[in-house]
């Protein structure tokens, strides 16, 4: 047996705690978390564009989902690019596939047709194109710049289209760059996903727990203290220190997550 279902047998788990597959109904509700997930609907429901950023593993692709999951299939086309190294041309032949087309050959040809394609969804399919582009820091300033073109090409004021950006602190601060003040400007909403506070750190973990379908206190208030600290509020820090701490609990025999395990788990992860 695997040390992952050992421990979901020995804590009586109906599935793996802290892991990614949570459904948007199961999601914690953090303050950053609501947040951000308002922003990205704002954006979607005014055309705009919109920036969240965050911290590696502060929940933004989570909340790029949990605003997706809510938005009426028949009215909205979503086009998620969960890798912007593609490259420009890969971005506008997702576009062009995503809107049922054959992208083209040459990289002029292309760029038009991808806006439009995404000035016509609205008009033509009663369809918004809803794009996303995840880990939007690895966009190069020229490429930032081709995503600026493509808001710019209707020749009517309305916009036919929402575009988010996701991506690290670096994003924002890259967006400051005197080079992309017309970008800058377009942008309609921004907003930083930040660590959460101790309270919602508990919450967090008693979250997952009860996904995993123990709905009793398994961690001690010390231990979650712990695992705060160390991982400053940030989800994915939290998800890693919380799993280990359940496997020095079960190495420890015991039945619950103490201080001591937890303390383990963080030396374990800074070793
Ligand atoms: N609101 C939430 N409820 C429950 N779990 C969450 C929540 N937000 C984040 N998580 C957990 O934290 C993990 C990391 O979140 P996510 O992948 O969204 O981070 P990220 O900010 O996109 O990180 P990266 O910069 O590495 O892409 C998720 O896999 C999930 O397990
Ligand atoms: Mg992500």
């Amino acid at each position: 047996m695997s040390s992952i279902t050992t421990l979901q047998s020995y804590f009586g788990f109906t599935r793996i705690p802290f892991g990614r597959d949570i459904p948007p109904q199961a999601l914690a509700q953090h303050p950053g978390h609501r947040e951000a997930v308002a922003r990205i609907e704002w954006c979607i429901d005014q055309r705009r564009m919109g920036v969240i950023t965050g911290e590696v593993g502060a929940g933004k692709t989570v909340a790029a989902r949990a605003a997706l999951a809510r938005l009426e299939p028949s009215r909205h086309q979503i086009i998620y690019i969960p890798d912007p190294t593609i490259g420009i041309r890969g971005i506008h032949s997702a576009i062009v596939t995503a809107l049922g087309a054959t992208p083209s050959f040459f990289s002029g040809a292309l760029s038009a047709q991808s806006a439009s394609l995404l000035a016509g969804e609205l008009d033509e399919r009663s369809r918004l194109p809803v794009i996303v582009i995840d880990e939007a820091h690895l966009l190069g300033n020229e490429e930032l710049e081709a995503l600026r073109m493509l808001t710019n090409v209707s020749m009517d004021t309305e916009s036919h289209f929402a575009l988010i950006l996701l991506g690290q602190p670096t994003l924002r601060r890259r967006l400051k760059l005197a080079v992309l003040a017309a970008l800058d400007q377009r942008i309609g909403t921004r907003f930083t996903i930040g660590g959460m506070a101790l309270e919602d750190t508990n919450d967090y973990i008693k979250g997952h727990i009860s996904f995993a379908g123990r709905t009793d206190t398994l961690f001690s208030e010390d231990a979650i203290t712990a695992i705060h600290q160390a991982s400053r509020g940030y989800p994915r820090t939290i998800n890693n220190l919380a799993l280990s701490a359940l496997m020095a609990s079960y190495s420890a025999t015991k039945n619950i997550v103490d201080q001591s395990a937890a303390q383990s788990a963080i030396t374990e992860s800074s070793e």
